[in-house]
């Protein structure tokens, strides 16, 4: 066929491996000017298999070049999720010289004994690196660094640096709960506590945990954030990542009661809405001046993530957040908004302060502006009781709607009639929807669209939806309609140079 999957699904700007499969971001730190970001990759096929530690580097956290790959598996000896942290003071004893090592925590996954239905699977090692990243050495003589303690699903290490306790601390996914580890030379580790085992969303095995302290936003307090992601009993059905806030006092992670309150209402509190933001976790050791806590997710969900119709490689990452807590009332909330990196990106802004109509209204006349990369701002006023729904679409009859219904209070998304979605059951059976604190009056939105993805981020990110889609052509127009007036503030679509 003429169809050139390059062309039409490959992001502009989205991290994609060359050729080859990815799934979760591992690994990611900051050094010597660069952010490096790993991840699980299959090099040699287009579904799951061997995994990898695949490598990329960036300057500003939206380009990013692909690199070697960083750690290779022994036969059957999987390299899992992990991460990875600068060793300043070299307390490993793993540095060699003035370059401070790089200590990579991860989970070693053995094919043979799970094939031999044996429980202890999997196990804590860790690699090094002397060189800032770029090449990784196993720790052959210490290997494991946590044994399993007996338990089938014992995996993807998070370490952070605990400036409050001075202390290396992990926190690990064991199965329906998560588990706090702390060490002073990150290669002999004493289990602390647990969490999560009867709290939160439980609907499927815990996977890739975070957990880091944070301030709260124009307030001198500090609060514990403990991101989990798991799969299935995501918030919209498959793969899917739930947060915690809470106190943490070097050994134990306690909720906040007000959240707990808001987790017992809500089932469970959601990073994010969409159905393809998964695994997803922070950066470490990003420097003091700039103090950000940057977050990527792996754009895709284990319901179909190996059918995507892609052959050459499969899945992108998320665009980089940065993630903020803030505390509204007694309510303590994490935003997520895309980092302001993307923004000089920016190459011709189409901008109108106020659209108002009925019924329809056409917001982007085709071909002024490529809606393959673009970031879209707008803030909907004077909310009726009703629904607002924005369509994406092209003259070849597909189209993505999303918006705000007001009667039920939900954001949503549809991406039935999106394009190719036939090749799993499970991509369009259902319209992703993010439910809503009680009637809106008005509604900011951002949006960034690439080939074959969209992300909302709704009211300064307090609620987000991510979505892939796979178009046969291209969208070319968007428009907004409701049976009501509409009523559209600052309205700006970013071409986006890229
Ligand atoms: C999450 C996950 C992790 C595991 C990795 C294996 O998507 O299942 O728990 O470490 O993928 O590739």
């Amino acid at each position: 066929s003429t169809f050139d999957e390059e062309q039409m699904y490959r992001p502009n700007f989205h991290f994609t491996p060359k050729k080859g499969w990815m799934n979760d971001p591992n690994g990611m730190f900051y050094a010597d000017g660069k952010y490096h970001l790993f991840y699980q990759h299959f090099p040699d096929g287009n579904k799951w298999g061997p995994m990898h530690w695949g490598h990329a580097v960036s300057k500003d956290l939206i380009k990013w070049e692909e690199l070697p790959i960083a750690i290779y598996p022994d036969k059957d000896k999987y390299i899992f999720s992990g991460s990875a942290v600068v060793d300043t003071h070299n307390t490993s004893g793993l540095g060699i010289g003035k370059t401070a090592p790089i200590v990579a925590v991860y989970t070693l996954h053995d094919m043979t004994k799970e094939k031999e239905n044996k429980i202890d699977v999997e196990q804590q090692d860790i690699a090094f690196s002397n060189d800032n990243g770029f090449t990784w050495q196993k720790f052959e003589e210490g290997n494991p660094v946590i044994k399993n303690p007996g338990i089938r699903d014992f995996r993807d290490p998070k370490v952070t640096w605990d400036e409050t306790h001075k202390q290396w601390i992990m926190v690990l996914a064991a199965q329906d709960r998560s588990q706090f580890y702390k060490s002073k030379d990150l290669k002999s580790w004493e289990c602390l506590s647990d969490f999560g085992k009867n709290i939160g969303a439980h609907g499927g095995v815990w996977e890739c945990p975070d957990f880091f302290q944070i301030k709260v936003q124009w307030t001198n307090e500090t609060k514990w954030v403990l991101i989990q992601s798991l799969n299935p009993g995501g918030a919209n059905g498959g793969s899917g990542t739930q947060y915690f806030i809470g106190d943490f006092d070097g050994t134990t992670f306690t909720l906040d009661p007000n959240f707990a309150k808001r987790v017992e209402q809500e089932k469970a509190v959601w990073i994010d809405y969409g159905k393809d933001n998964y695994a997803g976790v922070t950066w470490n050791n990003v420097p003091n001046a700039d103090g950000r806590r940057l977050f990527i997710g792996w754009m895709s969900n284990w319901d179909y993530a190996q059918d995507v119709p892609t052959n050459a490689w499969r899945s992108a990452t998320t665009i980089t957040r940065e993630i903020q807590l803030i505390k509204n009332g007694n309510d303590y909330i994490l935003v997520s908004n895309p980092v302001n990196e993307i923004n000089k990106y920016v190459s011709k802004s189409i901008k109108k302060k106020n659209l108002k109509g009925k019924g329809n209204l056409s917001i982007s006349e085709a071909g002024k502006i490529d809606l393959t990369k673009a970031i879209i701002d707008f803030k909907l006023k004077n909310l009726k009781q009703d629904t607002y729904t924005f369509t994406l679409s092209n003259d070849k009859g597909e189209s993505l709607t999303f918006g705000i219904n007001n009667s039920d209070h939900y954001l949503f998304v549809d991406r039935s009639k999106s394009g190719k979605n036939d090749f799993s059951e499970k991509f369009a059976a259902t319209i992703t929807k993010a439910a809503l604190n009680g009637n809106q009056k008005e509604g900011v939105f951002k949006i960034i669209l690439d080939k074959t993805s969209i992300e909302i981020f709704y009211n300064n990110g307090e609620k987000v939806i991510t979505e892939i889609f796979f178009t046969n052509h291209p969208f070319t127009s968007l428009s907004v309609s409701s049976k009501d007036e509409i009523e559209l503030n600052n309205f700006v679509i970013n071409q986006l140079n890229i």
